[in-house]
């Protein structure tokens, strides 16, 4: 099979890109850097969501999209500029928009599934998370609107998560004391591993996720569901 993740150059993406090629698939990388799977065995292709993604149109056929940009600007509402908000929306649902609208023939042609990124902080009222709640949410409407429009030919999912350990929570636990205040907040204790999300993000634009769709699901420790 061959799949496209966008954002797969890091974090939570790159461990989708490894467990992709463990499965013996075909991997294109979209990203603006490649330096840290420069080792792997996959296309790369220099892109910048927030720009021009027209060479992402040139695929024939693709069986799945996995798109993992993404932002965590926290800061109290009323130091929020609404720059912050327009790139915050710019990132995550306009980048997801024009690279899902690029490859749509190919994902038709594919049959293929596209897994979006949201944060538990959209299910969960958390202070300072307004900007990234308020995009993040909106690409949950995308998800189920997407999944209801695009069915049967494509499946359109999201996965939730709570604070993972990827280069862009790296300022959030950055000493043992920040690590170890996020760890027992969770009701299971810890932190996610990329692992842990991109195991779900594989299984739900594989074969094996051939009848979930329109579904927003949380990998998060419990955060979002248990007291
Ligand atoms: N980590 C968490 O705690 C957490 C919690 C909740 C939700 N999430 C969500 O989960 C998703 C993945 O998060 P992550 O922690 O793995 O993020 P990450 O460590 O920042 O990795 C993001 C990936 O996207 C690429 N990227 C970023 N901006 C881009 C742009 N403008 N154009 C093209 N590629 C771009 C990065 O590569 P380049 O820098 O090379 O472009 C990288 O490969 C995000 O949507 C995030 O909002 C994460």
């Amino acid at each position: 099979m061959k799949y496209l993740v966008v954002g797969g150059s890091k974090g939570i993406g790159k461990a989708c890109t490894e467990i992709l090629l463990e499965g013996g698939h075909e991997v294109i990388v979209a990203s603006r850097s490649n330096s840290e799977i420069s080792h792997l065995p996959i296309e790369h292709i220099e892109l910048d969501v927030t720009q021009d993604v027209s060479e992402l149109e040139d695929f024939e056929e693709l069986n799945g999209l996995i798109f993992c940009p993404g932002s965590i600007n926290l800061k109290p509402f009323h130091r929020m500029d609404i720059e912050l908000f327009k790139q915050d929306m710019e990132l995550n649902v306009y980048g997801a928009i024009k690279t899902i609208q690029a490859t749509l023939p190919a994902l038709k042609k594919g049959n293929g599934s596209v897994v979006l990124f949201s944060t538990v902080a959209v299910s969960q009222g958390m202070p300072f998370h307004a900007s990234v709640a308020s995009a993040k949410g909106a690409l949950e409407g995308l998800t189920r609107s997407l999944a209801a429009e695009y069915a049967p030919d494509i499946r359109v999912n999201a996965i939730a998560p709570s604070l993972t350990d990827t280069p862009l929570a790296e300022s959030l636990v950055s000493n043992d004391k920040k690590r170890e205040v996020s760890e027992a907040r969770h009701p299971l204790k810890k932190i996610g591993r990329p692992e842990d999300i991109a195991s779900l993000a594989v299984h739900l634009v594989s074969e094996n996720g051939v009848w979930i769709s329109g579904q927003v699901i949380g990998v998060d420790g419990g955060m979002s569901r248990l007291r």
